[in-house]
C-alpha cells in the first residue's frame, strides 16, 4: 500500500490535551505505521484508506482511481464504497466515488466532543468582522496542527484553509506554541518525521515543497528556538513558511483548569496588507483581547450536558446486511457507528457506555476502539479506562465538504428527484427587488435546477430572477405557512406552467430556500400535483434539510 507513507506521516500522538483531557497515550505512538494489532478489524481499517483517500483527492475519485491509492482488490473497494453509500457517505456519480455530507457526522463528532467550536466560534468571527482579517482556530495533532474553525474573509490573493486540514507545525504560526508543550519523545519523532518527509508529502494541504512554491527554504533548526521564543513570548508568527505572501500571528488559548493550551487563535493576513512584524504591531493586541475573553468564556462554561445517546445504531446494520448481502461490510459499518458515540458531553467514554450507544456487543465496541487507537483516531486514558477521539477524525471527509454550497448540496437531490417523477425541479431563495426595476416587490433567484430529458421543460436557468408572488417558489418563501406547507402556482408565470413548492429550513428552523416542481398545465391537474408530486417534493426537501443540517453544524453553508 505505496500511499500509506503519506497517510501515517501525519500520525498523531496522545492528542487528548487538545481534547482537555489529561495525559497521552504513549501506546499510539506510532499511529498507524506499525503492524495492526490482531484485534484490529481490517475491513474497518480499509474503509478508513478509502475515507481519507478520498478526503486527499479533493472528495471524488474513480473505483480504479481508489484501487490504486489504497492498494486494495478492486472487489473489495467495490463493496467498501457499496457500504459507504449505503451508510450515505459516499454517492456513485456516473463513474465517480464522491463524499456526501452525511459523512461530516465522524468530524461534527470530534468537534462536538471537544466543545471548543460551540464555546469559541462566535468569539473568532466577530474578531475576523472586527479586523476584516481571517481568523482560525487550530488544535495540536501529533507534530502537526489541524484547523478546527475558519472565520475566513474573501480575498483573491491568499490560500485559505479548511477545517480539518493538517499543517506541518514548524511551517505555522501555532505550531511553536504547541511545541512549547511538547516532550523529548515528541521532538525526537518531529526529527523523524523531517529527515523522512522533507518535503511536506505527507500534508497534502500545504503546497508541495516549499522549493517549488517559491518561499524562503526554512532553517528546520530554527524550530526549536523559535518554539523557546513563542513560549516566553506569548505568541508567535508564521511570516510566509507556507507559501510567499501568506503572514499570520497565534495566541495560545489555555484550558483554564489545566493552563495548558487548548488550541491556538489565528490571525491571516497577505503582505500586501500586514509584514509579519506589522499584525505583531497592529493586530496582537486585539488578538489578545479576544483570547482573553476566550478564555473567560471556557472558565465560566457550563458542564457539557450530554445529548441524548444515539441509541441503537447497530440495529440497522444488521437489516442491510440481509437487504445487501455479500455486497455489505458489516464490520465497517458497526465500526464507524462507534465514532458517532461520541459528542457533546460524551468526550470520554468507557467501552461499556460506547456499546450502549451503539447497541454493539462489547466483543465488536472494543475491537473498533481497539482499531482506531492503532491508526491514531482514538487515545485512551492512562488507566485505559475511557476513550477520546483525535483531531484526525477530521480527516475523514470533512475538509472538502466544509465548502459546500446550499445549491452544491442539493443538486444531488434535485436530480434524483427530476429522475423520480419525470419533470423540472428548481430551487431558489429570496432576493433584495433590484432598484433599477422601479418596484418593491420581493423577487426570487434560482440558485439550483435539475431537469429529464423526457420532459420538454420550461426554459429557466439558474441565476434567473422572477417576482416572488407569481412563483410558488416565491409564495413558499414569503408564506411558509406550518399548517398547509407547500404553494402552488398556477399559469401565473407564464401560460401552461404549473408549479408546487415547499421551504428548505436551517438548524433554527429559518426558511433559506424553497424547492418547486413544474410541470405542464396539460400534463397534470393542481390536485394531481399535490396527490402525486408533493410526497415526492417533500421527501426531497427533508433530505436536502438533512444534509444542511449536518454540513452547518460547525461550518457556514451559504445559501447561494
Ligand atoms: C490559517 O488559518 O489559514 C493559517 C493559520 C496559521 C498559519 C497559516 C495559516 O500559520
Amino acid at each position: 500500500m505505496p500511499a500509506n507513507t503519506a497517510l501515517d506521516a501525519d500520525a498523531p500522538r496522545g492528542t487528548a490535551e487538545a481534547a482537555g483531557s489529561a495525559g497521552s497515550a504513549g501506546a499510539v505512538g506510532a499511529a498507524g505505521t506499525g503492524e495492526p494489532p490482531a484485534e484490529a478489524v481490517t475491513p474497518l481499517i480499509r474503509g478508513i484508506a478509502v475515507l481519507r483517500e478520498l478526503t486527499e483527492a479533493g472528495g471524488t475519485l474513480s473505483p480504479s482511481a481508489l484501487e490504486r491509492a489504497t492498494g486494495l482488490a478492486r472487489s473489495t473497494v467495490d463493496r467498501i464504497t457499496a457500504t459507504l453509500e449505503h451508510m450515505g457517505y459516499v454517492r456513485l456519480d456516473g463513474r465517480e466515488v464522491v463524499l456526501a455530507p452525511p459523512v461530516m457526522e465522524l468530524g461534527n463528532a470530534y468537534l462536538a466532543a471537544l466543545r471548543l467550536p460551540a464555546l469559541l466560534d462566535a468569539r473568532a468571527d466577530a474578531l475576523a468582522d472586527e479586523l476584516d482579517e481571517s481568523v482560525s482556530l487550530a488544535v495540536a495533532d501529533g507534530d502537526g496542527i489541524r484547523f478546527i474553525h475558519q472565520a475566513t474573509r474573501r480575498r483573491a490573493m491568499s490560500l485559505s484553509f479548511r477545517i480539518g486540514d493538517l499543517l506541518p507545525a514548524e511551517r505555522t504560526a501555532p505550531g511553536p506554541l504547541f511545541a512549547a508543550e511538547w516532550t523529548e519523545a515528541d521532538w525526537t519523532r518531529w526529527h523523524a518525521r523531517r529527515a523522512a518527509d522533507p518535503e511536506d508529502t505527507g500534508f497534502p494541504a500545504v503546497p508541495r515543497t516549499r522549493h517549488a512554491s517559491g518561499a524562503a527554504p526554512v532553517a528546520d533548526g530554527d524550530f526549536p528556538q523559535r518554539s523557546a521564543q513563542a513560549a516566553t513570548d506569548g505568541y508567535a508568527l508564521d511570516d510566509q513558511l507556507i507559501e510567499p505572501g501568506l503572514v499570520a500571528v497565534s495566541v495560545p488559548v489555555r484550558d483554564p483548569a489545566t493552563g495548558r493550551i487548548s488550541c491556538a487563535a489565528n490571525v491571516v493576513s497577505h503582505t500586501s496588507r500586514h509584514t509579519a512584524t506589522g499584525l505583531r504591531d497592529t493586530l496582537l493586541p486585539r488578538l489578545r483581547d479576544a483570547v482573553t475573553a476566550m478564555e473567560a468564556d471556557l472558565r465560566d462554561a457550563q458542564p457539557a450536558s450530554p445529548g441524548p445517546p444515539p441509541s441503537g445504531l447497530a440495529t440497522w446494520t444488521t437489516a442491510s446486511k440481509t437487504e445487501l448481502g455479500r455486497g455489505f461490510v458489516e464490520s465497517l459499518a458497526r465500526g464507524l457507528t462507534v465514532l458517532t458515540a461520541f459528542g457533546e458531553g460524551r468526550a470520554h467514554l468507557t467501552l461499556a457506555e460506547v456499546a450502549k450507544a451503539t447497541g454493539l456487543a462489547r466483543a465488536t465496541a472494543r475491537r473498533a476502539l481497539i482499531t482506531y487507537e492503532h491508526l491514531g483516531l482514538m487515545t485512551t486514558s492512562p488507566d485505559h479506562r475511557t476513550f477520546t477521539l483525535t483531531p484526525r477524525v477530521l480527516s475523514l471527509g470533512f475538509p472538502p465538504l466544509s465548502r459546500t454550497t446550499l445549491p452544491q448540496l442539493a443538486t444531488w437531490h434535485l436530480r434524483a428527484l427530476a429522475n423520480q417523477v419525470g419533470e423540472s425541479t428548481a430551487m431558489a431563495v429570496l432576493v433584495p427587488p433590484e432598484p433599477s426595476a422601479g418596484t418593491r416587490e420581493p423577487m426570487i433567484q434560482l440558485t439550483a435546477r435539475a431537469t429529464t430529458p423526457r420532459v420538454l421543460s420550461p426554459d429557466i436557468t439558474v441565476g434567473a430572477r422572477f417576482p416572488a408572488r407569481a412563483t410558488s417558489l416565491g409564495r413558499a418563501l414569503l408564506a411558509p405557512g406550518p399548517s398547509r406547507p407547500y404553494a402552488l402556482a398556477d399559469e401565473e408565470l407564464e401560460s401552461g406552467l404549473r408549479s408546487i413548492a415547499v421551504p428548505i429550513r436551517d438548524r433554527t428552523g429559518q426558511v433559506v430556500a424553497a424547492i418547486n416542481i413544474s410541470t405542464h398545465a396539460a400534463r397534470r391537474t393542481l390536485d394531481d400535483c399535490v396527490t402525486h408530486l408533493l410526497p415526492a417534493l417533500t421527501a426531497t426537501a427533508t433530505h436536502i434539510q438533512t444534509d444542511l443540517h449536518t454540513a452547518s453544524r460547525f461550518t457556514h453553508v451559504p445559501p447561494t
